[in-house]
């Protein structure tokens, strides 16, 4: 018997995993059942030999189109097909990673016409090579906590990870939307950091149809979202870095991070603006503040020729998805209070869905532990200062798109 097996791995568990998802797959890219079997025999040898199989890039791709469909979360799924999968598999050091993610970028911002696009690196299935990118997203602005007496800054959000990056060497300017770093690691060690070139950065100032004085506020947000800390699984192979977007609905930046309590918090000062009273509930100013700034956010991003969708609209979308779906005998998998839209949510179809569950499916995206949690740049971590150097590898990279 061969000894390449890792330890811990229920090679049964994987065949399984693996045959189950080769089923599915080529069934819904309609297959011959003889290319099928044929596949399924030779991955089922590759396990047996080597502990671990290798996924063509037509499995790849489907599977990560898969792993979309069956997000429960995702309100946003009828155009799970149009994802486009890059295989950056052959990725190995975190400059090359760097680089892939940088083309992620470019190839999802699209001068405006967001792409859906995944880009996944290589297996988890050596733990000495894995790599992890430690970002919550691509994009994604710093938060500062207040410290002697001077306010808070930036997204509270990013906190933790703000002073991961600052522990290792990275510098703000301490505002409120300051473009973090891209940190990655290879296996066990310590992460190098890249600033993200300024023309890969889209980014929207906010202004709003009739208010004027709205751009005083100072608000802008980010175009595209690329959720880069979740871990995508296909027929029993973990992808540990497999970043993902798709293009914004407008309650997510309107009503929560620039709205939310724990995020930005400008209700108060948008309400002002609009001279709205805040000494009673019932003017409802916190309503009509969260109004105003989705529309300022749909009608800034819609001026700036940058993809976006209202939540009606997405709704009337998982609807249809839904529907395409139940023809295809499939069942959709859903969060509800993740699914209903965080403004207005009983004006569209899905307050009314009360069938709505979250199934078990394969692939699927699931949440792993920060990458930094435990690590030696770890911020929570009590240890003594150090006067020495932090173990980081600082490097600055040219985006090879515009040397
Ligand atoms: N809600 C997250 C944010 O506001 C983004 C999650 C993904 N969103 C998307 N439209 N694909 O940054």
């Amino acid at each position: 018997m061969d000894t390449n097996i890792p330890e811990g791995l229920d090679i049964n568990e994987l065949l399984e995993q693996a045959e189950s998802f080769l089923r599915q797959c080529y069934s819904e890219l309609e297959k011959s059942p003889a290319e099928l079997n044929g596949r399924i025999e030779s991955v089922h040898k590759e396990i047996i030999r080597t502990g671990t199989y290798l996924h063509t890039q037509e499995e790849l791709t489907q599977g990560a189109k898969m792993a979309w469909r069956h997000n429960s979360r995702c309100i946003g799924r009828l155009f799970w097909h149009s994802l486009e999968v890059i295989d950056a598999r052959q990725a190995e050091t975190a400059s090359q990673v760097a680089a892939a993610l940088f083309r992620h970028l470019e190839r999802a911002g699209n001068g405006g016409r967001i792409r859906p696009v995944m880009t996944v690196f290589r297996s988890g299935t050596e733990p000495d090579k894995a790599i992890r990118i430690w970002n919550h997203q691509l994009i994604r602005y710093a938060g500062y906590p207040d410290k002697d007496g001077q306010a808070r800054s930036g997204d509270p959000a990013s906190d933790a990870f703000t002073a991961v990056c600052q522990r290792l060497g990275w510098q703000g300017t301490g505002g409120d939307f300051d473009v973090l770093p891209l940190v990655i690691s290879i296996g066990e060690e310590p992460p190098c950091w890249f600033a993200i070139p300024e023309e890969l950065v889209q980014e929207v100032p906010l202004t709003h149809p009739e208010v004027e004085r709205f751009s005083e506020l100072g608000l802008r947000w980010y175009a595209v979202p690329v959720v880069s800390d979740m871990l995508l699984e296909i027929g029993g192979i973990d992808y540990p870095a497999a970043p993902f977007n798709g293009w914004y609905m407008e309650t997510e930046i309107g009503s929560r991070n620039l709205g939310d309590t724990g995020r930005y918090n400008r209700l108060a000062a948008v309400a002002d603006l609009l001279g709205l009273d805040r000494s009673s509930n019932t003017s409802l100013w916190k309503d009509r503040a969260l109004l105003e700034l989705n529309r300022a956010v749909l009608h800034s991003f819609k001026q700036a020729g940058v993809s976006i969708v209202d939540h009606h609209t997405a709704a009337d979308q998982f609807v249809r998805f839904q529907e395409q779906e139940r023809q295809k005998g499939r069942e959709v998998s859903g969060k509800w209070h993740w699914l209903i839209p965080p403004m207005s949510p009983s004006s569209t179809p899905i307050w009314e869905d009360n069938k709505l569950r979250e199934l078990n499916l394969s692939p699927r995206l699931i949440y792993q532990k920060p990458a930094f949690a435990g690590r030696d740049s770890n911020p929570d971590r009590d240890e003594p200062a150090s006067q020495e150097e932090p173990a980081v590898h600082v490097q600055e990279m040219k985006c090879p798109f515009h040397q």
